[in-house]
């Protein structure tokens, strides 16, 4: 099946300035490829700092690149002149982990669901009241709402608007960097059910970035998991969640807290529906930990070898792992980045 997003060697250094002298600039996203395609989830995980959110805004071109290509429907995002990428914007939308900086909070929401409507110029003026409406409906919400400012609404509510307002301009791919977690617990499991169903519904592609293992292991059918900008393990979500192979996702989910102790989510087995294409499908899995909390941004980055180095618990360590940097290759189910990890024992 060909990819509808392909990332080939993605990399983004932010500019670091020092008060005195200049300072290295900061290697955020060290060559990262992936690809998602319809109809699948793509998550990516790690620790705060891991370079996820530069991967999303580095996609749809909200970002200056470093190296790298992204190509979305065969077309090349990162050369695109300013009219053409317009254009494939609509097709790639993102929400974001904080519904109400989203919105306006001056702009009742039917006007800021048909906001993208106006920009684009879909439809005719008269139709945008009853497409609205049925949008917000698509949502959850009742179109009477549409009347509202965001201060009316709840967190989880708007959310949803947030949603409408991205599905109103027919996207193809959804990049959703952490859509869930600002909401309350109780809330979570019915947003993530919504995205779930409009995933269905319209064969959409999805990037999500999660920190937590419960709300991956749910939606999304394959996971790279990412450490200091580069992607250390990548394969279908219960290949990686049950049987990983880098010691760095070992601990991700050690981390984890226990399933049945946390309310409200959505325990039990996966939401998501089969991958799109079968044979890259997930297996069959056993309950999962929950969710992933570290300090990324402040992890020791050594010069040369393996960037997990300084926190590696494998007895296996050595002056390869010092020395040279790991390529990721075949593990098991998954694509790892370790010397030694098939020798690693859990
Ligand atoms: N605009 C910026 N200028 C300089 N450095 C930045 C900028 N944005 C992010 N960084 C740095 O780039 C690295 C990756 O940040 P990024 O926000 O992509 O991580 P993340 O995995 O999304 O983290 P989190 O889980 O906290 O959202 C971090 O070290 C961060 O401090
Ligand atoms: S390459 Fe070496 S340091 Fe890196 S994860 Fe593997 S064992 Fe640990
Ligand atoms: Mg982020």
């Amino acid at each position: 099946m060909t990819s509808l997003l392909s990332v080939r060697d993605l990399t983004v250094d932010y500019r670091a300035t020092g008060l005195i002298m200049p300072r290295r600039p900061l290697r955020a996203v060290d060559r990262v490829s992936l690809t998602v395609s319809r109809g699948e989830t793509l998550a990516l995980v790690g620790e705060s700092g891991s370079g996820k959110s530069t991967v999303a805004r580095s996609i749809l071109r909200l970002q200056p690149v470093t190296a790298g290509t992204v190509e979305f429907d065969g077309h090349p995002v990162l050369e695109l002149d300013r009219r053409t990428l317009r254009g494939l914007r609509r097709r790639m939308q993102i929400v974001l982990q904080d519904p109400s900086s989203a919105l306006n909070p001056r702009m009742r929401v039917g006007a800021a669901v048909a906001e993208g409507l106006e920009i684009h110029r879909l439809g005719v003026p008269s139709e945008r009241p009853a497409r609205v409406a049925q949008l917000l409906g698509e949502v959850g919400l009742d179109p009477a709402l549409a009347d509202a400012y965001p201060h009316q609404l709840s967190g989880g509510q708007r959310q949803r608007v947030v949603i409408a307002r991205a599905l109103a301009v027919g996207p193809e791919l959804l990049v959703l960097d952490e859509p869930v977690s600002a909401l309350d617990v109780s809330v979570q499991a019915q947003v993530l059910s919504l995205i779930l169903e409009l995933q269905q519904r319209r064969q959409l592609a999805y990037l999500l970035v999660a920190h937590d293992l419960a709300v991956v292991r749910q939606v999304a059918h394959r996971i790279a998991v990412m450490y200091l900008g580069r992607i250390v393990e990548t394969g279908p979500t219960d290949a990686v969640l049950t049987a990983p192979a880098h010691p760095y996702t070992r601990m991700l989910i050690a981390a984890a807290p226990d399933p049945d102790h946390v309310e409200g989510r959505p325990g039990g087995s996966p939401l998501r529906a089969a991958a799109p294409d079968p044979d890259e499908g997930p297996p069959g899995g056993s309950p999962l930990p929950l969710g992933v909390s570290g300090e990324g941004a402040g992890a020791t980055r050594p010069a040369k070898g393996c960037l997990f180095q300084p926190r590696c618990p494998h007895p296996g360590l050595d002056l390869r792992c010092a020395s040279e940097s790991p390529a990721l290759r075949p593990l098991g189910a998954t694509l790892a980045a370790c010397h030694h990890a098939d020798s690693t024992t859990s």
